[in-house]
């Protein structure tokens, strides 16, 4: 049986990282909740999970995963589901996430995220392998679109359309990266916002803000810097199209001290603030939720 998720509204979180595990322990930042990288926490023991325990009594948490590879014509990764199963079963998060990509074939990790081409036969590949990692999993999860570089001739629609076909055909939610949704629109030379009005709001459980590298020609999603204003200007409207959803900034590279972060998604509560009434953020929910975490520990 697969548990649908509850619609909830987490508020405004980062994705925690090791240099910063001291850091939170220690302030108690005021961070609504916490993304983990699942692969990083997949060995039981260790100071990753110590903090990892630490933090979790704390602050909710999300799961987020870079090897499902869903796309992949390899077989699902068995090995691999059942440590993600066993993390989530320690880890109790909100939700688990990976991405609408592939990593790899016959054995072979690229270690990047590949796009796919957008057809009909891929569509119900992916979403076949969805439905049987939810299954497997007993829970939703969300898959992210990923920024690409290249397109396929073989593509019979667009990458809106595909995200929403996979979505609804596995019954999965959708994280959206408001970062790779501008990257490929500048890349493929689409307009964002064609993207952002057709996918459906019911869908999206979850959105990425990060920075990216601009060559002028071209876009590279690199995630080591600061979120910059277009994708800002973005965000802005994407929460008038799909109202208060749980934002997260994800920084990868070029890491700066905690505050430097806790201020960069301050802008990103700001603009929730001026886009959405007070009722739609509710706060009061996420002072709640904090407290029920803090009464469980
Ligand atoms: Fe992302």
């Amino acid at each position: 049986m697969t548990d649908k998720i509850e619609r909830e509204f987490l508020g405004f979180g980062l994705g925690l990282r090791t240099k910063h595990f001291e850091y939170i322990l220690q302030h108690q930042p005021d961070i609504d909740w916490f993304e983990i990288l699942s692969e990083n926490y997949m060995v039981a023991g260790g100071k990753p999970r110590y903090y990892l325990q630490a933090i979790s009594e704390q602050y909710p948490l999300v799961m987020h995963g870079v090897s499902l590879s869903i796309g992949s014509a390899d077989p699902l990764d068995m090995d691999y589901l059942r440590a993600l199963k066993t993390l989530a079963n320690d880890v109790e998060p909100k939700w688990i996430s990976d991405h609408i990509c592939w990593t790899g074939i016959h054995g072979i990790n690229s270690h990047d995220l590949l796009p796919l081409p957008y057809t009909m036969e891929t569509v119900r590949h992916v979403a076949e392998r969805i439905s049987r990692v939810q299954d497997f999993l007993g829970r939703q999860i969300l898959m992210e679109n990923v920024s690409s570089y290249l397109s396929y001739q073989d593509s019979e629609m667009d990458e809106w359309t595909f995200v929403s076909e996979v979505a609804k055909a596995s019954d999965s939610l959708i994280l959206l990266d408001i970062n790779n949704v501008y990257v490929s629109a500048r890349n493929h030379g689409f307009e964002p916002m064609d993207y952002l009005n057709r996918i459906d709001p019911a869908r999206v459980q979850q959105f990425h803000l990060a920075g990216h590298s601009d060559y002028g020609d071209y876009v590279i999603d690199t995630h080591d810097h600061d979120v910059p204003d277009s994708v800002w200007d973005l965000y802005r409207q994407a929460l008038v199209r799909f109202g208060a959803v749980s934002t997260m900034i994800e920084r990868d590279a070029n890491i700066p001290e905690f505050p430097v972060l806790e201020a960069e998604l301050g802008i990103a509560r700001d603009i929730a603030t001026q886009v959405l009434s007070p009722n739609q953020l509710s706060i009061a929910d996420l002072a709640r939720n904090r407290g029920v975490k803090s009464c469980l520990a």
